[in-house]
């Protein structure tokens, strides 16, 4: 039983997939800035300011993306390595064995699932505010989960729903759109740096750590500076992209490790400007909102750069919640064609050419979790899964040395094993700094895992052969 549920998928070397090589290193760092900025920065910055850190939730960014930074490493390593478009599920495969390769693809499915949910509630705040400026603001029964006073979120379930019809019909996510939209997601963040800029009153900086640095509150809730980190990791998700493209690289053993380590570093810088900023043209405590950058902008006077701004983010974040649906869907599929989950979900329809099933189901389940299920706990689930996730990359890289120490290696992460070791504490102390519902909620989930393991897929891996 042991030997079965620790069998190892084999690395075999870069396959000919028939998909066509033509991304450069520069359109993977653009596919990479294209997935991880959306609402971590222009949504979740605002209410970790005004519930967890204060004005240092500047720091909540340095903290995590430096815990990003370690894991990144490792997720270069592997993709440069192993490859294969199931990510930090396949490496898993290869280093652990299938039990562990198992529970993180099953990790995965929560995190791009959630995160999904969790885009279009940052969406949907933007979405509000633009109607709002143009006269047609929803009530609030329709714009908020019923755990904030609300009914639903309506628009956040819809913008899914109409995502999943794109889907159905075939719309792609290509190279040139993605590009687009980089370029305006940049531009929005331009113009809100640019007249911050001029509008920063230092005073708005003290006190600078309000909450301290970590405490748990009577009702369960963490703040400070460290709970403000596990929580604003969420903006980082998304650089694991990257690596999923790893067979459209021109030259995937040297490009995607470049792809991922520039578009993160590119992110850490602009996430430390905003957040520095934001916290220095209004008060902290003004910033708890659904669209704290546009609200921002209003309360500085500017009210056609708030209208932008949110025009931008609404365009940006699409493109955001299509890359991760897409890769939902691309999990789904490794795992049905490893047989760890039912045939049903590896088939593609006939006329359109796309796994229908798999994008109806998905899209039904997640966009009822979307408009049911608040945004902030929605990022913490999405953060302790993808944490999760990094520690078993960084031990991966750590133990396919050990195991395989003859692989080609195209891309080594410097100073193994003190980068890889550095990367499983610092995301294991983000996962420590999450509230105890949210271990609840992933222990749960978790242990249906497990069950359906060992109720189906143990018998039905294309291993046993
Ligand atoms: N990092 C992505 C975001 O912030 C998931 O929306």
């Amino acid at each position: 039983m042991i030997k079965r549920v620790l069998r190892t998928k084999p690395v075999t070397a870069h396959s000919e997939t028939g998909l066509k090589r033509c991304l450069s290193a520069f359109d993977l760092t653009l596919l990479g800035i294209g997935a991880i900025i959306g609402t971590g920065i222009f949504v979740l910055t605002g209410l970790a300011a005004a519930h967890q850190s204060g004005p240092a939730v500047v720091l909540s960014f340095v903290v995590s993306g430096l815990a990003c930074g370690f894991a990144a490493f490792a997720y270069a390593e592997m993709a440069a390595t192993v490859g294969g478009c199931g990510s930090a599920y396949g490496y898993s495969y290869a280093a652990f064995g299938e039990v562990v390769a198992w529970i993180i693809g099953w990790i995965l499915l929560m995190e791009y699932g959630m995160s999904v949910a969790a885009v279009a509630n940052g969406w949907a705040g933007y979405f509000n505010n633009a109607l709002t400026a143009v006269g047609l603001g929803l009530p609030e029964q329709l714009t908020k989960a019923p755990s904030l006073g609300g009914m639903v979120n309506l628009p956040a379930l819809l913008i899914i729903l109409a995502l999943m019809i794109m889907l159905i019909i075939g719309v792609k996510q290509s190279a040139k759109l993605n590009a687009a939209m980089v370029f305006i997601k940049v531009l929005t963040i331009t113009i809100f740096v640019a007249i911050a800029s001029f509008n920063v009153h230092p005073e708005n900086w003290h006190p600078f750590m309000p909450f301290g640095w970590f405490d748990t509150l009577p009702d369960g809730k963490t703040v400070g500076v460290l709970a403000g980190a596990s929580l604003v990791f969420f903006a980082y998700v998304g650089f694991d992209a990257v690596s999923t493209a790893v067979e459209e690289a021109k030259d995937p053993q040297h490009d995607v490790p470049k792809g991922i380590i520039y578009s993160l570093s590119f992110c850490t810088v602009i996430y430390i400007i905003v957040s520095g900023l934001l916290t220095g043209v209004v008060p902290y405590t003004e910033l708890g909102v659904s669209s704290p950058v546009a609200h921002a902008l209003q309360l500085m006077g500017y009210h056609w750069a708030s209208a932008l701004v949110s025009t931008g983010v609404i365009a940006g974040l699409t493109t955001v919640m299509l890359v991760l649906y897409y890769g939902l869907t691309r999990i789904i599929f490794a795992m049905s064609r490893d047989g760890l989950i039912p045939p049903f979900f590896s088939q593609v329809n006939a006329k359109t050419h796309t796994p229908i099933r798999v994008i109806v189901i998905c899209g039904l389940i997640t966009a009822t979790i979307a408009g049911f299920i608040p945004l902030g706990d929605l990022a913490e689930l999405v953060n302790i899964g993808t944490l999760a996730a990094f520690v078993l990359v960084c031990g991966g890289v750590i133990m396919l040395r050990k195991t395989q120490p003859h692989l080609h290696r195209p891309y080594k992460t410097p100073y193994s094993p003190l980068l890889p070791v550095l990367g499983m504490l610092s995301c294991g102390a983000l996962m420590a700094f999450l509230p105890a519902l949210t271990w609840q909620r992933f222990g749960i989930w978790l242990l249906l895992g497990v069950v359906f393991y060992f109720a189906y897929s143990l018998q039905h891996s294309k291993l046993r052969k």
